[in-house]
């Protein structure tokens, strides 16, 4: 039976092939035709980064699997079997467990660059939104995760966490037990974590990157520029002026990253692991112990600001509604800048002292996050609070009256 040759005449299996599944076409649409602006900078080198933390989370995770024990009774020794028996487990935990803060920095250095360029700006909301649900998705699973070695901090951090639930009226406490599956934290809070973390949650967040990527090749990259390249294309072969082909210029570029990233992120793993008590912390190489609750109750680094945000309000219900929604408030991005512009090169002055404050607040929360509370601490997270916010909230208007410089038509270099 004759077949209609495939469109990109290719032979032998590379054809048959083609005549079955796209591949080619795939290769074409996603690489070597996927016409990314010529301008990109340092800050794009975080989504491919992301992608290879994602990769090194799952891989590790799955050796880890092979001899972690969700069990109360014995979770904490089998990390301990981990570290010491298992053949190279010492280096595979580290990867895993640096590895997940070497995701969060990866992916706030990525989110920034979106508010940097603008890249949420129409038509790219959804990939913005995608990358949202990334995040949340990826905050409760650092939370899931950290909770595993049932250590003081996995115990304690994870009684604060899920006893936060308490606050909503009537229900709280009621809601507490059903997420717990206890009273307290156990043995069925340790498995059900185990089961989000393992499964659940890293199938969400790989299916939420396919939809995020499929959304970034719908519309195309933004650039630092915040100019569309799709504007001016070559009349014949309707390619982008400004625009390169992803394979081979990016992919060769991303090498490059993942080389540097590499150096950093693998001398951490080797010589300095627990990052100074940063990646894991003193706490969690004890024990959990439900009798002896740690002098500080606090979280990893990268749950710090909005930690702090929690403790800035003094009433618990609504300390976890400004927790909450200093991470909603992210999701809404696209529709509160009404500027006319895209990239904060072309922004005013007031959108650029905006975004430093708010760069300043943020990294001074997640600092405070982690610290016990004082009564400057608390004044400061209260500042830091309002500063948050107040970058938001107050967006369509500074971004509406604020002057802005000409966008240039081409991309700039
Ligand atoms: C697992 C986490 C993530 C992965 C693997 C990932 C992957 C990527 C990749 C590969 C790109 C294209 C390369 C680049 O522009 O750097 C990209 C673009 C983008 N990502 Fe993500 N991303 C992740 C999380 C996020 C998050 C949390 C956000 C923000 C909420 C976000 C927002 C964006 C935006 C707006 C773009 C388009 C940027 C532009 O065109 O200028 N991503 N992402």
């Amino acid at each position: 039976m004759a077949i209609v040759p495939n469109p990109h005449k290719t032979t032998g299996l590379l054809g048959w092939i083609d005549d079955r599944f796209p591949l080619t076409k795939l290769w074409k649409d996603h690489l070597t035709e996927y016409y990314a602006p010529k301008n990109f900078n340092f800050w794009y080198y975080f989504g491919s980064l992301a992608l290879l933390v994602l990769v090194n989370q799952l891989l590790t995770g799955i050796f880890l699997t092979m001899h972690y024990k969700p069990d109360a009774a014995q979770a904490w020794d089998s990390v301990e079997y981990i570290m010491r028996d298992v053949p190279w487990g010492n280096i595979i935990r580290y990867l895993h467990s640096t590895g997940a803060s070497a995701f969060f920095i990866v992916v706030y250095l990525h989110m920034y660059r979106g508010l940097m360029y603008g890249s949420y700006r129409k038509p790219r909301e959804l990939i913005w939104l995608f990358g949202m649900l990334i995040f949340f998705v990826l905050m409760a699973e650092a939370f899931c995760g950290y909770v595993l070695p049932w250590g003081q901090m996995s115990y304690w951090g994870a009684q604060v966490i899920i006893s936060l639930f308490g606050a909503i009226p009537k229900v709280g406490p009621d809601l507490v037990v059903w997420i717990q599956g206890d009273y307290i934290p156990s043995d069925a809070t340790l498995n059900r974590l185990f089961s989000f973390h393992v499964i659940m949650l890293p199938f969400v967040l790989v299916g939420l990157v396919v939809a995020h990527l499929i959304a970034l090749h719908e519309v195309g990259s933004n650039n630092p520029d915040g100019v569309e390249i799709k504007k001016h294309k070559d009349p014949v072969t309707h390619i982008p002026l400004d625009g390169i082909g992803f394979h081979p210029y990016y992919t060769v570029k991303d090498l490059v990253g993942v080389g540097v990233f590499l150096i950093i992120f693998l001398g951490i793993v080797f010589f300095a692991p627990d990052g100074g008590g940063y990646f894991l912390e003193k706490p969690n190489f004890q024990p959990a112990n439900p009798l002896v609750t740690p002098p500080h109750i606090t979280p990893a680094w990268y749950f710090g600001t909005f930690y702090a945000i929690l403790r800035a309000i003094p009433n618990k219900l609504l300390g976890v509604i400004a927790m909450f929604s200093s991470v909603i408030v992210l999701f809404l991005v696209p529709w509160l800048d009404r500027s006319k512009v895209r990239s904060i090169r072309y922004k005013g002055p007031i959108s650029k002292i905006a975004l430093a404050l708010f760069t300043v607040a943020f990294a001074m929360l997640c600092y405070l996050g982690m610290q016990p509370p004082s009564p400057l601490y608390t004044l400061l997270s209260r500042i830091g609070t309002f500063i948050y916010f107040a970058f938001f909230l107050l967006m369509p208007f500074y971004s509406a009256i604020d002057k802005t410089k000409p966008e240039p038509e081409r991309v700039t270099g």
